[in-house]
């Protein structure tokens, strides 16, 4: 973006530039409002592309003190996201898919040894990552029992043969992405008194 002031040219690179900024700062807000909890895909992985720049989104989340301690777990292959998802079931002892059919599933895990932060730095991560796939017209939906998975011993194996340190890392969340089968959710309403001014 130009940011010099002067005329000329360099004006109406001025003014093109703070109208696409205007326009950026206006999807991410719609993207922001409007991302909603998918829980129905169909089987189609996106492209490795796309999911690596979701990725990526979620590595720019900010992170207390810049430690970085969470990481991603991108699952794409089949079987390891079968075994996830079966995994997260047994926790809760429930017979069905947890994960609704998405066919990939980010699994944010934090390094509670780099930073007292670690818990808010994982949840950011997976902010960033729900709203990445919203952004780029993808659903999603933030999944529970990450912790409890990643404290089995064959969550723990999984961690191990990534040469992950699992006395180390907890289980944040699991973001369960792919296109969206059916009708898009709607927002349920606020609750009232979500926000309290003091001006
Ligand atoms: C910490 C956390 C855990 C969640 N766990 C689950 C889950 O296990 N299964 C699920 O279907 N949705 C889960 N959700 C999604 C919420 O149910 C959803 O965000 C909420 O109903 C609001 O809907 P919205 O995301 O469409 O605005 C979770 C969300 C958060 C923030």
């Amino acid at each position: 973006m130009v940011t010099a002031s002067c005329c000329g040219d360099k004006c109406t690179d001025q003014a093109a530039g703070k109208n696409n900024n205007e326009t950026a700062m206006n999807t991410t807000m719609n993207d922001l409002l409007t991302r909603r909890s998918v829980r129905s895909y169909t089987d189609e992985v996106p492209p490795m592309e796309v999911i690596e720049e979701i990725c990526k989104a979620g590595t720019y989340a900010p992170t207390g003190m810049n430690r970085q301690a969470p990481i991603i777990l991108a699952v794409t292959n089949r079987e390891v996201r079968d075994k996830m998802s079966q995994l997260n079931a047994a926790v809760f002892g429930m017979d069905s898919d947890p994960f609704y059919g998405a066919p990939v599933v980010l699994v944010v895990l934090a390094d509670t040894t780099a930073a007292m932060t670690w818990k808010e730095d994982g949840s950011l991560v997976m902010g960033n990552l729900l709203n990445a796939c919203h952004a780029k017209g993808l659903g999603s939906c933030w999944i529970h029992r990450a912790k409890e998975v990643f404290e089995t011993e064959e969550g723990k194996a999984i961690l191990r043969d990534l040469g992950i340190d699992d006395t180390k890392y907890v289980g944040i969340g699991n973001c369960i992405l792919g296109y969206t089968a059916g009708d898009y959710p709607e927002a349920r309403p606020r609750k009232e008194n979500y926000v309290y001014w003091i001006k």
